[in-house]
């Protein structure tokens, strides 16, 4: 391989460090509901009385800081659906900056309603900055996927995941009582995404059009090459144009698969079937129950400075996802989904044993902590990354596109839906709540053992072959399979 081609220029790290602060974004605002909760309740709570003269009721609260946190989701659906609509007219790096005026709109709603004694402002923000890490979801894995060198493709690919975790860490620690998690900061925690939103829109016009886009969708070579050269830092682009060309080509040869069609086509039955199921056990495992709500499930396990286990939460995933990237690349998919999957059973049961015990025994809540930490660790290394993994891999560029968006249509519904559900089960149900993510987890358990193939270093028709024979596993033959995990034109 020409040394070159490994070359990690300024303008790729520029362009690419420019692109995941959208990653970032994500992560943030998924994380950033956590630690002030109780104060953002009292905020209603007061709210309310000053409206209507009485105490809020305990059900109304409960049902206004669910949509608070789970609408987010809602926005996720709309804007993972929606990254095609802008990619392929805008381009990759117009799409990105466009999508912030989102950004800056949800900040400001977000954080001016406090001031308007207005819950409603701080919900349709939730919404909009959902809305806009939906497209980011979509915008980033395509942009950097598509601007790095091939032999880089995955290694820069993975600063996407990285970019999450470290944004949900960054919320975590911003809302420290000592920082903005406090009655009179609040709002500047919530709207400090303005921040890297404005750093964005500052560095994008330096950042190139992706030079895919620009020859494939454009068909300006020149441009394209421009750019290149300015990415790769050398004259000779040669290889790398031939090369979309020849993944273009190949597009071109394979018909793309509707929605529709993927649904009706028995051919993709048991592939769209795993898919799924893959993702609703990437969020029915219950890993945004803690996301959304550790601080407050800290709490009620007796611990006393909940907001820095949640931290620490925080920090065991960021380790966890440096850990899986290596793990992950050599590994089975199939094998690390069902340890994860396993992994996470057995601590949500010791979570639930802690939980119920912690009256009598209170040093249990730091078996609780321990617990959530095990759990989030195992999430990372399983039910965290593969999914979109498998999902890449079972299907070939034709139905990728759409089998994406089911995956990521699911993947934020079953989001929603956790989001939204968790406070009222755990009102239920007490202690016992991780219980039922224990019957989850078991469930997606043995449907992994006896559904999922391993995709590892097989081609598309040996996995298709496996479905017809309807065997879950079967020797891994290796066979040289180019895939594309990022899903470059993964969306509609
Ligand atoms: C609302 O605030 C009042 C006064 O501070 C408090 O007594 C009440 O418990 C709060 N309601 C809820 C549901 O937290």
């Amino acid at each position: 391989m020409d040394s070159n081609r490994k070359h990690v220029t300024l303008q790729l790290m520029v362009a690419v460090g420019t692109a995941v602060i959208g990653s970032l974004q994500f992560g943030y605002n998924t994380g950033v509901i956590n630690a002030p909760q109780t104060i953002i309740e009292s905020f209603y709570n007061e709210t309310w009385h000053d409206r209507y003269s009485e105490h809020i009721p305990p059900n109304s609260l409960t049902t206004l800081w669910a949509i608070s946190v789970s609408i987010f989701s809602v926005g996720g659906i709309f804007g993972s659906f929606s990254v095609g609509l802008f990619v392929n007219r805008l381009g990759r790096r117009n799409s990105m900056l466009v999508a912030n005026i989102l950004a800056f709109v949800a900040a400001a709603l977000m954080g001016f309603s406090k001031l308007a004694a207005s819950w409603e402002m701080l919900i349709i923000g939730r919404l909009i900055v959902g809305l806009y890490s939906g497209l980011s979801t979509g915008f980033v894995p395509m942009y950097v996927g598509e601007i790095a060198p091939t032999s880089l493709r995955g290694a820069l690919g993975t600063l996407h995941q990285l970019g999450i975790v470290i944004g949900i860490l960054m919320a975590q620690i911003f809302g420290i009582e000592s920082i903005m998690g406090n009655a009179t900061m609040w709002p500047f925690l919530l709207g400090f995404t303005f921040i890297p939103a404005l750093i964005q829109c500052a560095l994008l016009p330096f950042c190139p059009e992706s030079p895919r886009f620009l020859l494939i969708n454009q068909n300006e070579e020149n441009k394209a090459k421009t750019v290149l050269k300015k990415l790769r830092g050398t004259e000779d682009v040669g290889e790398d144009i031939q090369e979309m060309k020849e993944e273009s080509r190949q597009m071109m040869r394979e018909k793309k698969v509707t929605i529709m069609e993927l649904f009706r086509s028995p051919l993709y039955r048991q592939p769209l079937l795993v898919a799924v199921m893959l993702q609703l056990s990437q969020q029915f495992s219950g890993i945004n129950a803690v996301f959304y709500y550790s601080t407050s499930i800290f709490k009620k396990a007796g611990v006393s400075q909940p907001v820095y286990a949640t931290i620490g939460a925080g920090v065991v995933n960021t380790v966890f996802t440096i850990v899986s990237l290596f793990v992950v690349e050599r590994a089975g998919r199939r094998s690390l989904h069902l340890i994860g999957l396993m992994g996470m059973a057995v601590s949500a049961v010791c979570m639930t044993i802690a939980m119920a015990l912690t009256e009598q025994v209170p040093s249990l809540s730091y078996v609780s902590i321990v617990a959530i930490f095990v759990f989030v660790a195992f999430f990372e290394i399983g039910p965290g990354p593969i999914p979109w993994f498998i999902v890449a891999e079972l299907f070939s560029q034709g139905p990728r596109p759409s089998a994406f968006a089911v995956a990521g249509f699911s993947n934020w519904t079953a989001n929603f839906i956790v989001g939204m559900c968790f406070q009222y089960v755990e009102q239920l149900t007490g202690p016992y709540v991780f219980i039922i993510f224990t019957v989850l987890l078991l469930i997606f358990f043995v449907f992994t053992y006896f559904k999922v193939p391993e995709t590892k270093g097989r081609t598309f028709d040996e996995i298709s072959a496996g479905f017809r024979e309807n065997t879950g596993s079967g020797a891994e033959k290796y066979g040289p399979h180019e895939h594309n995990m990022l899903g470059a034109d993964s969306q509609l």
